[in-house]
């Protein structure tokens, strides 16, 4: 009998539901993005964001169950994202979680977030635990978190690699608002960045001898050019439209190169020195092409890169990764309750 798990995504700012069949088969997958909301105040607004799933989390719930014909009876598991983050965010998803599971009679599973975008490899053509197998080097790389962690099998992780400070998505993001660009600014900076000429070259942290990361003063170092371009804290009326789209492409490609060439250097570093069989992207920032291009360019081994829907978050890669944790017996009991700090590794 196939296994079907509903996986619920609250934590930061997307209301994700999906249903998967056996941990890699993905039967229907509905994110609502609150982006539009937030880009206003150019970050998540937690208070803004938690309110925002309690008003959209029953109905893409609705939409993720007729998208595969299914009722909420026929779920064998319901599976939800615990932590890592917002509080007043995962505090929805759980209780909902616990609503169904409860009432169905079915076993709940708290999943972290982190883990999940490991997971969403799982949910690829490639089948990862065979094709290359394990130990696989896996890049975690969202809004929060930068992480290399060496995944040895199923739930078994050690974190090799951090960021002492800024997340690359918090990188990214915060040099968009000192471009002018919307949010989040990943998918901003890509797009403007298009046709650059490479000409600005900004610093890379190496962190030596460390698989560590920093992009605080990358950031420092993009609003100190800014300035001296003329272009922050606005643009001067002496640079017509044109000049400064230039300007902002330039100096836009010039923070990401920095930020692909230190990210793609290090997980290829990584994945030599722990003689791993492979390479598993997952978290908003690998949803970034020049990062995706280099990084396959780079590695000798191969590299598992989702789609880029699969890498931002959704509701499916809580699902794949609560049925790994199903087949090893976890169930949670319902006093579960939400862990805003939930580390991996
Ligand atoms: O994994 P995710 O959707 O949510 C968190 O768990 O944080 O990641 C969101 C982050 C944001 O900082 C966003 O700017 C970044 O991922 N991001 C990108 C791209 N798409 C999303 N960064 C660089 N390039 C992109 N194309
Ligand atoms: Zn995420």
């Amino acid at each position: 009998m196939p296994l079907r798990i509903l996986g619920i995504e609250t934590s930061c700012d997307e209301t994700a539901a999906a249903v998967v069949e056996d941990g890699r088969r993905t039967l229907s997958s509905v994110i609502s993005s609150q982006a539009e909301l937030h880009s206003a105040h150019g970050g998540v607004v937690p208070e803004v964001a938690s309110r925002q799933h309690v008003r959209d989390l029953v109905p893409v719930l609705d939409q993720a169950m007729s998208a595969c014909g299914m009722s909420l009876e026929e779920v064998d598991a319901v599976a939800v994202t615990y932590g890592p983050g917002l509080a007043g965010s995962l505090i929805t998803g759980l209780n909902a979680a616990k609503a169904i599971a409860y009432s169905l009679g079915v076993p709940l599973i708290g999943v972290n977030h982190l883990e999940g975008h490991i997971y969403a490899s799982w949910l690829t053509q490639t089948n990862p635990e065979e094709d290359p197998g394990f130990p696989l080097a896996c890049l975690v790389a969202s809004g929060g978190h930068t992480d290399l962690l060496l995944m040895e099998g199923h739930g078994n992780y050690k974190l090799v690699g951090q960021t002492r400070d800024d997340a690359a998505g918090e990188a990214f993001d915060k040099a968009a608002r000192i471009l002018g660009l919307g949010f989040p600014g990943g998918p901003e900076i890509q797009r403007v960045s298009e046709g650059s000429t490479g000409e600005v070259k900004l610093p890379r942290a190496w962190m030596k001898d460390t698989l560590d990361f920093s992009f605080s003063g990358l950031k420092t170092a993009l609003l100190h050019l800014a300035q001296d371009r003329d272009i922050y804290p606005s643009p001067s009326p002496e640079i017509d439209e044109e000049q400064l789209a230039a300007l902002v492409r330039e100096l836009a490609a010039g923070f990401q190169e920095s930020v692909v060439d230190v990210v793609s250097a290090k997980l290829v570093e990584m994945a030599a020195k722990y003689r791993v069989k492979g390479l598993v992207l997952g978290g908003g920032v690998t949803a970034n092409a020049r990062l995706r291009e280099e990084i396959t360019r780079r590695s000798p081994l191969p590299v598992i890169v989702p789609p880029p829907v699969l890498c931002t978050d959704n509701g499916a890669m809580i699902a794949a990764c609560g049925y790994f944790q199903f087949q090893r017996g976890e169930e949670w009991p319902m006093e579960l309750d939400i862990n805003p700090g939930l580390p991996l590794g």
